[in-house]
């Protein structure tokens, strides 16, 4: 393998799949999304493949309308304190909500799996689009678009602070002496800001990679300026070639912006990938999918992004409704997305409801079209790498078996595992405990 950049990869674990029927594919097991043994059986693939991550989404609020997967499926730091237990190189990836949840008890979850996994945590950090999440923590209302990352802003800070609470040698568990911790060495973080009001210290260390990496995967300007400050990678769902090497140059200059090197983030952009032995093959895997979803499930489907709004009120073979702001509040950039694109291809709902609940992407043909897209996405900075969805079944089998073998003989992706924690393979570096930085440090308070 060359000394060239490598390419990044994780894999997305999602259950019975990502849309309202991929559950009724006779190769799906119907409960997949609560079943253990299929879990560990995906990321024990993705291990053997040596992807860095699997990654594991989520969301706080169902209904009767929701797609399978969403109705009853894993909280993820459990299942990805499982799955580390069953791997030994491949990070554990997962999301939280900022908006509903605390960060002391998010830094200490996150510490924790930090150190069952041996270094191998990340955490996703969402704000949660979902209005109808506000019904279940508490009945208060749903903070807007903005204010929910502001919030996630001064909530990063927070559980930043409270994860250097222990400097790295603080522990000294001398029995003759009695001596279990060096006081100097512990730090309260005494955080008073807008939302948050938190003493510390956390009652966990650091683990062997410093801190857990930063996942962020919001799209809009707000979402953008997060990634930038706070990231150490960002996810994406962009449409095409084009708009992804928008979105890479844009969040690497806004990164630059605040003094950050750009190689310090990752840009990597969800894909997935349907391999078949011929093009005709993996056209006919994508249409088993496709064609089990009808026009009433994609139009529920659709309807999440909007608030879990009722399209089916609206003629389906005339043009996309006008939804004006509509939206805006719950997942901005994916439904400014599709607003803009039913506008300027003139698209009916019926089209754009299929499109979004069977996206068609690009990465449809053989191993080696496949190939030649990431390579391309590649070297034409559109990504850093990707996260690996499983569009169909035996997706990630295929990529791993097929694909990679052609990526590393093109010496864009490893054989082995450089190291033993996520940033040591995501090439990220350990971040210093900020108190160790001081000499003489006095015990805070
Ligand atoms: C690969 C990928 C994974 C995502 N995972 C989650 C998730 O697990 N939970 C969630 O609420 N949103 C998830 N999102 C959506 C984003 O958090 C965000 O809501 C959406 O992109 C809209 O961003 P914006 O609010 O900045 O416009 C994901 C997006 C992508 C591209």
């Amino acid at each position: 393998m060359g000394k060239n950049k490598q390419l990044r990869l994780g894999a997305s674990i999602h259950g019975v799949g990502s849309s309202h029927t991929a559950w009724r594919h006779p190769d799906i097991p119907a409960d997949a999304s609560v079943n253990l043994s299929f879990y560990t059986r995906q990321a024990q693939k993705a291990e053997e493949g040596k992807f860095d991550f699997v990654f594991i989404a989520d969301g706080l609020y169902i209904n009767d309308k929701s797609i399978p997967h969403f109705l009853n499926r894993f909280e993820p730091i459990t299942i990805l304190s499982a799955l580390s237990s069953v791997t030994s190189h491949i990070g554990v990836v997962g999301t939280l909500s900022t908006s509903y949840s605390e960060p002391f008890t998010v830094a200490r979850q996150f510490a924790s799996l930090d150190h069952i996994s041996k270094g191998r945590a990340g955490w996703n950090v969402v704000t949660t689009p979902l209005e109808g999440t506000a019904l279940n923590y508490g009945g208060r209302s749903h903070p807007s678009h903005s204010e929910r990352y502001q919030i996630a802003e001064e909530y990063l800070e927070v559980v930043k602070g409270l994860w250097d609470s222990w400097e790295d040698d603080a522990f000294i568990r001398d029995k003759e002496s009695g001596t279990f911790f060096n006081p100097l060495k512990l730090h309260r973080f005494d955080h008073e800001g807008s939302y948050f009001s938190v003493q510390g210290p956390l009652n966990i260390a650091r683990s062997s990679q410093g801190q857990p990496v930063i996942f962020q995967a919001g799209s809009s300007d707000s979402g953008r300026n997060l990634a930038a400050k706070t990231a150490d990678a960002v996810f994406t769902g962009p449409d095409s070639l084009e708009e992804a090497k928008q979105f890479y140059n844009d969040v690497k200059q806004r990164a630059a912006a605040y003094g950050r090197s750009p190689d310090e983030i990752l840009i990597l952009p969800g894909i997935g990938p349907i391999v078949g032995s011929t093009e005709e093959e993996a056209e006919l895997k994508y249409r088993e999918i496709a064609e089990l979803v009808t026009p009433e499930k994609a139009l529920q489907y659709l309807g999440r992004y909007f608030e879990h709004h009722d399209f089916s009120q609206y003629p389906l073979d005339e043009p996309f409704p006008e939804l004006g702001d509509f939206g805006s509040n719950s997942f901005r950039s994916t439904t400014d997305r599709i607003k803009q694109r039913a506008k300027e291809d003139n698209l009916t709902l019926r089209q754009v409801a299929l499109q979004e609940a069977t996206p068609r992407t690009a990465f449809i043909g053989t191993p080696a079209k496949v190939a030649d897209l990431v390579q391309q996405w590649f070297e034409e900075e559109a990504a850093d790498g990707f996260i690996i969805g499983s569009s169909v079944p035996g997706g990630l089998d295929d990529f791993v078996e097929q694909v990679l073998p052609i990526l590393r003989d093109r010496g864009l992706f490893r054989t082995d595992y450089e190291e033993d924690t996520l940033r040591g393979n995501l090439g990220i570096p350990i971040p210093v405990n900020r108190y160790a930085k001081q000499k003489d440090t006095a015990i805070n308070g």
